[in-house]
């Protein structure tokens, strides 16, 4: 059996990511590890958590005595475990700059000591690059984080490829555009506005609208890192990108077409302080390695909305029970309104 390490793996992309590896791969053993913050949820897993391949530790990347013995018995390290929202970033930074860049830090000492470690993969994001006025991010641009997530993601990612270029510990650096799919947190924008589109609640959208968000499905996403495991190379960064293109209003237009909900629930509010505008990826790196979006925008965001459409039973206790969730939504939106 190879061993596998997901970290993160109760989240949205980490879970999905589980999914999709116990069922490609008869011969890993995968075990998740995750500190389910408000963001990971057991339910996420709950197909999959009673897996013969598969075991389930809750902890916290940034405790060594935890983290460190599970990276030193891996062959395969799949790093995603993060603070992720970025407005929540801007509310406070602290847990952001402790998970994902300290968290990094003790993977990456672990990583050092580990024997048999053929891959770490280090999820990082196309955030980095800050935002794009023209053209797309190529892997050899500059970084410019702007808001406190991405440059706490900026940080984890250069110290993946230090540790690669100072002591050749196989790291590979991925930098992915926005993920939508089953089992995100319904405070990201698809699975925010399907789930009060449903139930008729105003969607908030942020500005003018005119920012520009590059879809990814989550299985394309898996299916890239998977191909990475195999196929990539040590201290390289590679995009990983849908080339979905689309104007946060008309991504709410069509969200709201998909549900037969009028545009009246459109709500503008105030925007996101150093909102970036636009994020394009030049994805010609990872192609050359064979790789090509499966799933088609359109397809993919109706099987979505569907998803939630259908799965109510996992967002309603996260809307509708859970006092930290409600309170998070009345803080972030109620000074917007
Ligand atoms: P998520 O917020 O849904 O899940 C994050 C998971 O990490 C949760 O299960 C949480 O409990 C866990 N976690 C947080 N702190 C931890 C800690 N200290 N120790 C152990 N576990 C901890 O995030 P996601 O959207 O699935 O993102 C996964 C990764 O992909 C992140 O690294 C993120 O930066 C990156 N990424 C996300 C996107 C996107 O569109 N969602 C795009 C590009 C890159
Ligand atoms: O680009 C990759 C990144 O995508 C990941 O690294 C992050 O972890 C992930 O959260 C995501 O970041 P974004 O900030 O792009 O995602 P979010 O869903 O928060 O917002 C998408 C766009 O929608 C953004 O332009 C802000 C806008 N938005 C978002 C929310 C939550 C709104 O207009 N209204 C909202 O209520």
């Amino acid at each position: 059996m190879v061993e596998v390490l997901v970290t993160g793996g109760a989240g949205f992309i980490g879970s999905n990511f589980v999914r999709y590896a116990l069922g490609r791969h008869p011969d890993w053993h995968v075990t998740t590890l995750d500190k389910l913050t408000y963001a990971g949820r057991r339910e996420n897993l709950h197909d999959v958590m009673n897996h013969a391949r598969h075991a389930f530790v809750h902890g916290d990347i940034a405790d060594a005595a935890v983290s460190g013995p599970l990276v030193e018995q891996s062959a395969l390290v799949v790093h995603f475990a993060a603070e992720t929202h970025v407005d929540r970033s801007i509310i406070a930074a602290g847990d952001f700059i402790r998970t994902d860049v300290e968290g990094t830090f003790v993977l990456l000492e672990a990583a050092r000591r580990a024997r048999g470690l053929r891959r770490f993969i280090q999820i990082s994001t196309d955030e980095v690059y800050g935002s794009v006025a023209s053209g797309a991010s190529r892997e050899t641009d500059e970084l410019k984080p702007r808001n406190p997530y991405a440059a706490s993601k900026a940080g984890a990612d250069r110290l993946g490829y230090s540790y690669w270029a100072t002591y050749n510990v196989p790291v590979v650096i991925t930098r992915a555009s926005n993920n939508y799919g089953p089992y995100q947190f319904p405070e990201k924008v698809i699975p925010l506005f399907v789930t009060n589109a449903i139930d008729d609640i105003p969607v908030p959208l942020y500005g003018d609208g005119r920012n520009v968000r590059d879809w990814l499905h989550v299985e394309d996403h898996c299916r890239a890192i998977d191909l990475l495991i195999e196929t990539g190379t040590d201290g390289e960064v590679y995009n990983i990108g849908g080339g979905n293109d689309v104007m946060n209003v008309e991504l709410t237009k069509r969200i709201l077409a998909e549900l037969g909900k009028p545009e009246s629930l459109i709500k503008p509010v105030a925007d996101r302080p150093g909102h970036d505008r636009r994020y394009c990826l030049d994805t010609s790196k990872l192609r050359s390695l064979g790789w090509t979006p499966q799933v088609p925008f359109d397809a993919g965001l109706q099987e979505t909305v569907d998803w939630y459409r259908r799965n109510d039973w996992w967002w309603r206790p996260i809307k509708e029970q859970d006092p930290a969730f409600r309170s998070y939504y009345q803080a972030q939106y109620e000074r917007r309104s």
